[in-house]
């Protein structure tokens, strides 16, 4: 495509020539109607004229016979003006005036008419255009008076150039303008697919020029680029999740194919085949919870929960959860003091949620627990938003450790001797992100205290 055909077909150029079609309307229209206005006071005041000239004629007939009247009208007809007199008899003879013929009929009725006529003192010129009255005198006379309109022809004229030229004016500013608009347009259009070109080829650091301008293609580019940067965290953590996967489960594996291994080696007896076998489903066990945990991370960082989002009561979740906790807490040795506000509903996923309050207990009671330190369950209404929180009375988490320990398999070194994964948290936090609510970890001095913020879900006050 030529460069001529690529800017035509820009939806820039087309409306710049629609504007200009509209514009050159517009144009026309406001021009036609100070033409027609302009023509309408004329005619008006060419009429007034001639009405006031033949009531002062009239008046002068009036008082001093015919005579009187053609020397007037003489006298008047040598003055040079654009003003028409004609004093004829009653079968059209001419006495005075300086127009020298009429078209044939016209004086013959009285009124007013738009003609054609011929001068007297300018014999051989082209007919003129006049507007004429004809009045008749008492006793039979005919008295015409008229203006001439050539000045009405000219102003015509005049507008009609005045037209022309604004509309050469008119296309040729528009076409540059558009041309120019178009061109900017197209260059910052032609910027956007190559970067895009670029970042499709792989480069997915690659980001959008913005202009500064704060137009709509900068606010294009603007979203584009949040777009990239979400698809850039998503692939981060895609990538991630597939290389913990592969780190973590390579050893768990290894040693699942191992231990398989030497159990058939070195089994001398069924019931020592049992008891390997009975390790392996152990382990496998274990493997099939990362997986799932993993999985589930995976699923909520993608944003695919969010089809499976309802209104439903938060209180109630936490309650339930708490419930549940309540033996182990027990068996544990812990008190666990449990305070739910009543009513408190969000807009959300109930399951991911539990699953979320699960794990902050399940790591209060597997490193807080101590018949001393009672481990405190609240949810409340803080500020228009909901606040989980499960405090207990452990060694905690040290400050600068604490964003660290919401990463996928991060377990702090004094936690390696208990069961677990170093996923518990990361669930949590993502969790939380799905709901746009906030997870943070603070100090409970002694203990830790987890803080789950969930924006709350107004109900209808009806
Ligand atoms: N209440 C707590 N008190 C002290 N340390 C904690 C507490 N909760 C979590 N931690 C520390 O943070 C780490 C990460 O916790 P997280 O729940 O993510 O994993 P985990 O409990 O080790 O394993 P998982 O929850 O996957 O079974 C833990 O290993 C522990 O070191
Ligand atoms: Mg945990």
């Amino acid at each position: 495509m030529t460069a001529l055909g690529k800017l035509i077909r820009t939806t820039a150029f087309k409306l710049s020539v629609a504007y200009l079609v509209i514009f050159t309307i517009f144009a026309f229209v406001a021009l036609a109607y100070v033409a027609w206005n302009a023509r309408r006071v004329l005619d008006d005041q060419f009429v007034s004229t001639i009405q006031a000239e033949i009531s002062g004629l009239s008046e002068q007939y009036r008082v001093g016979g015919l005579r009187r009247l053609v020397n007037v009208v003489d006298r008047r007809s040598r003055t040079p003006s654009a003003s028409l007199y004609l004093v004829t008899t009653d079968t059209g003879e001419r006495i005075a005036g300086n127009i020298g013929a009429l078209p044939a009929g016209i004086i013959d009725q009285p009124g007013q008419f738009e003609t054609d006529y011929a001068r007297t003192d300018e014999t051989n010129a082209a007919p003129g255009h006049a507007i004429v009255r004809v009045y008749m005198l008492p006793g039979g006379f005919r008295l015409v008076v008229g203006r001439d309109v050539e000045e009405r022809a000219r102003l015509r004229e005049a507008i009609q150039r005045a037209f022309s030229y604004a509309l050469v004016l008119i296309v040729l500013l528009g076409f540059v303008g558009g041309w120019f608009i178009t061109k900017r347009v197209l260059k910052r259009v032609d910027d956007m697919t190559e970067t895009t070109r670029i970042i499709m080829d792989g480069d997915l650091s690659g980001r959008l020029r913005i202009a500064g301008t704060g137009d709509e293609l900068d606010r294009l580019a603007q979203n584009l680029n949040v777009m990239l940067d979400r698809i850039g965290e998503l692939m981060k953590g895609m990538q991630e999740v597939s290389d913990n996967i592969a780190h973590d489960l390579k050893t768990p594996l290894t040693r699942l194919r191992n231990k398989a291994d030497e159990a058939l080696r070195t089994a001398k007896s069924p019931d020592e085949l049992r008891a390997a076998l009975e390790a392996n489903i152990e382990e496998s066990d274990n493997l099939i919870r990362i997986f799932n945990a993993l999985l589930m991370i995976a699923r909520l960082e993608a944003g695919n929960a969010r089809d499976s989002m309802s209104d439903f009561d938060v209180s109630g979740v936490v309650g339930d959860v708490a419930e549940l906790y309540e033996a182990l807490a027990e068996e544990a040795k812990t008190p666990l003091e449990v305070s739910i506000e009543a009513g408190l509903a969000a807009h959300g996923n109930r399951e991911l949620l539990g699953q979320a309050v699960a794990n902050l207990l399940d790591n209060a009671l597997k490193y807080g627990a101590g018949p001393d330190a009672a481990i405190k369950v609240t949810a409340s209404r803080q500020d228009g938003r909901i606040v989980i929180a499960v405090a207990d009375h452990g060694p905690g988490i040290p400050e600068e450790e604490r964003s660290r320990v919401l990463e996928r398999f991060v377990r702090l070194e004094n936690s390696r001797s208990s069961p677990g994964f170093g996923l518990g948290l990361s669930l949590v936090a993502a969790v939380a992100r799905l709901h746009g609510g906030s997870f943070k970890l603070e100090d409970n001095a002694p203990g830790l205290r987890a803080v789950l913020t969930l924006p709350l879900k107004d109900r209808p006050t009806s």
